[in-house]
Formats: structure tokens, sequence, C-alpha cells
């Protein structure tokens, strides 16, 4: 799978799907599942690492881990999913030089063949300018951003008529900078849908209605391992409980079946 399949999706009315994964069980499960891009996303940050945001997520640490994702596919490489990783918090928001490198630094040293990152202000733009002329494909991702969570919240985006018309033309920026794809999080199902008509790449939704070219879930939360889902991604699987009770029979069992006499004592070597 590669970017531009994508964009044939859309305009063959194909819907894509899109999971995260953040280790090689996570992505034997989603490339078994027929995922068509597995994202490396820097929701791990929280997932896999405990953090209370994605902010504290490394290049080092998104590396390692696509590393371990791309372990855990087994189809040969031109039946694998699109590997897309996100960059973190800082890798780019710095300037096209750092974004470059940083980008330059995950295609380079794994399989990922694209990244995603947030946001479309003036400076963002000159970034994907510079990723996509140095060869780099870019998905963007407008709406909640929780890399911004601390200026916008974990609130649905876009709910007025002047921010839904800016999300508008910030979508369209992304597509004419070279985006071959755009995550849409958490907005209006109406503005997904407006987004999806303006643009001639994908827009694949989170939380943002059914009128998409494609949908992302974090898998975790699809798996219900997490323990609070966002009320857009209702589990569908009681994963973590079902994981306990696995775990806790097995835990019964030894204990029950466990020798009740106590084993002989050594003797003292002095
Ligand atoms: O990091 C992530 O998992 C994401 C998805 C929510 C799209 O960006």
């Amino acid at each position: 799978m590669r970017p531009f399949d994508l964009i044939r999706f859309k305009q063959s009315g194909r819907p894509i799907t899109m999971l995260t994964a953040w280790d090689c069980l996570s992505a034997a499960l989603v490339e078994a599942a027929g995922a068509d891009v597995v994202l490396v996303g820097d929701s791990l940050g929280m997932v896999a690492l405990g953090h209370a945001t994605t902010l504290p997520v490394t290049l080092d640490q998104m590396l390692h881990h696509t590393l371990a994702v791309a372990r855990g596919f087994t189809a040969s490489h031109d039946q694998q999913p699109l590997l897309v990783c996100d960059l973190p918090f800082l890798s780019y928001q710095c300037g096209p030089d750092l974004a470059v490198a940083a980008a330059g630094k995950l295609l380079k040293e794994s399989s990922a063949a694209a990244v995603k990152l947030e946001g479309a202000d003036p400076e963002i733009i000159a970034v994907v300018d510079r990723l996509v002329r140095m060869g780099i494909p870019v998905m963007g991702h407008l709406g909640l951003t929780p890399q911004a969570v601390h200026r916008l919240g974990y609130r649905r985006q876009a709910l007025d008529p002047v921010s839904q018309d800016r999300l508008i033309e910030q979508a369209l920026t992304l597509e004419k900078t070279g985006c071959f794809a755009l995550v849409l999080e958490h907005v209006p199902g109406e503005l997904a849908g407006r987004a999806r008509h303006e643009l001639g790449i994908p827009v694949i939704g989170i939380g943002a209605g059914d009128d998409c070219d494609g949908q992302v879930r974090v898998t975790a939360d699809l798996l219900g391992l997490t323990p609070h889902q966002p009320p857009f991604s209702p589990p569908r699987l009681n994963g973590r409980q079902l994981c306990i009770e696995a775990l806790r029979g097995w835990i019964q069992e030894h204990q029950s079946s466990s020798p009740t006499t106590a084993p002989p004592q050594a003797e003292p070597d002095c």
C-alpha cells in the first residue's frame, strides 16, 4: 500500500481503514484484521507509555515503536499496510530543517512510508511544503489536535461557522501544499462531509461522523483495553475485563493446584 493508493480509493469510493499500533503484537493484530493504513500514533504516549498527554513523546521513542510495529507485520513488504508515523511534539514545529531531519530519520531507519503532523498555521504549511518537496509523504491532522491540548483541550472543535470556514480553508491549503490525506478529529459530521466533498485527498475521520472517505481508531480504545475510551470511540470488545478474567483464572488455578506442603528446608552452611 502506498500513499497515492489512498487517493485512488477515494476516487473509486472505496472506504479507507486506519488503525493504530504501538508494538509487534498490536501490529500483527491490525495487519491480520486487514487495515489499509497502520498509524504509529503519538497516542502511544498515553496508550503504551502511561503519559497523561502526547506531549512527552520523543522522536527516539517514535522510532523505537515504529521499528517494533514493522517487525510485527507478517505479509511481504508490498502486501503490508501503509505504515505512517506521527511526528511528535516539537520535532517539526521549530522549522523545516528540524522537520526534515526528524521525518527523514523515521523514513530512513524504519519502514514507515509517510509521516503525520498536526495543524495548518503558516509555520506548519512551510514544514509540509519542505517535507513534500524532499520526497516525504505527509498526512495532515486538523480539528482536535492533541499536541495543542493546552490551547484547545480535548473538546470537540470547529463548532461555529467562522471556525468551520477556517478549517476548510486550512484543509484546502494542506491539500494544495501536497498532503496526501487528512485526519479530521472530533469535529461535527457535517463539517467533515463538507471537507470530504471539497478536497481531492481522502478525509479520514475519528469522531467526525460517517461522511468521510475513511475512518481511523486508536486500536486500544476499540479493543476496550484503555481504562477510559473517548465518547466518539466506543469499544467493540470488553478487552480489559476479558484479559483480567483470563489472568485471574490462571492465577486462581495455579494457587489452588500448588503443593500445600512447604518445601524441605535447606541445611544451614555453618
Ligand atoms: O496519535 C494517534 O493515535 C492519532 C489518531 C487519533 C488519529 O493521531
